[in-house]
């Protein structure tokens, strides 16, 4: 039997509404989040491309996509996340630079044809909310992606999170709980897990064997964040200063992408290819 429930998965979304919005700003750590992940954003998605958007929320990568690609499809599971992105592009001007709305399932883009986009972005968990269907979702992303095409994932870490909530999982789940958590990656009823938040938390280990048997070559696996977990109160500091600023985020930067490092923080980055043969 299947962990996946879309329709628990939308009615969390569909209740979290714009909260989605305020979880990059509540503090400096989710800032260099936000910055690492707009990095490769930056980096791989050229102008004039053609890119699909999966569980675009409610849009914090819809505004910097629209600002390059040529072609922007912007889909969501939750119909609330996306009336939100709809509204926002609108209230913030750059609409015009999307070309539709569409309700989706990463494991369904029947709507879409094959080959029919150059980039695919999937930020902020998406494939960990679909648990064991993540061969499913691989297979949709291949299929609409042309040959050659790349595409941007986030997804949940599991050590990474387990470091940063260590002394409320401690306090608040048995021992017994936590091992079945800890050996399925599962936060799930099945795990015992009593939060409403159903997810599956990533090894770098099984996100790439994920890819490699979804015949996608792995371009970088980074972090989301690594020096910047523990240090809220320097940070704030050295943000005024620019110049040490930016020198510290091109330090996480490297860090996040080194092999000893790529499980720090809440999520991974995997920056995938389509590589042309399944075997
Ligand atoms: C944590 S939010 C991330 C939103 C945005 N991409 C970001 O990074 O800020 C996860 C989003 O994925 C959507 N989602 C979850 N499961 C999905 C699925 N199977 N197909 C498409 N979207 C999904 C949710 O509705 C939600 O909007």
């Amino acid at each position: 039997m299947t962990l996946y429930n879309p329709e628990h998965t939308k009615k969390y979304y569909n209740e979290y509404a714009d909260k989605e919005t305020e979880r990059w700003n509540t503090s400096i750590v989710e800032q260099v989040k936000l910055y690492i992940h707009n990095h490769y954003l930056k980096k791989h998605i050229a102008p004039g491309d053609k890119v699909l958007e999966l569980g675009a929320g409610t849009g914090i990568f819809t505004e910097p996509l629209s600002e390059v690609s040529g072609t922007l499809v912007v889909t969501d599971l939750s119909p609330v996340q996306l009336e939100i992105n709809r509204s926002r592009a609108h209230k913030l001007g750059y609409s015009d630079q999307v070309d539709s709305w569409e309700l989706a399932d990463i494991c369904d883009l029947s709507q879409f044809e094959e080959e029919s986009f150059d980039k695919i972005v999937c930020y902020g968990g998406p494939l960990s909310y679909v648990f064991d269907k993540r061969d499913e979702a691989l297979s949709e992303i291949r299929r609409v992606l042309r040959p050659n095409g790349t595409a941007l994932l986030s997804v949940m870490n599991l050590w990474g999170t387990v470091d940063q909530v260590l002394e409320p999982i401690l306090q608040t789940v048995s021992e017994d709980d936590n091992s079945k958590i800890i050996a399925s990656g599962n936060l799930h009823p099945s795990s015992h897990a009593v939060s409403d938040h159903h997810c599956h938390l990533f090894r770098a280990e099984s996100l790439r064997e994920t890819f490699q048997n979804n015949a996608f070559e792995i371009i970088t696996l980074s972090a989301s964040n690594c020096l910047a977990t523990k240090r809220a109160d320097a940070l704030e500091v050295l943000e005024q200063d620019p110049e040490k600023w930016q020198h510290f985020l091109n330090l996480e930067i490297q860090a996040c992408v080194s092999p000893g490092m790529v499980e720090s923080g809440t999520h991974m980055i995997a920056v995938i290819k389509r590589t042309e043969s399944t075997s």
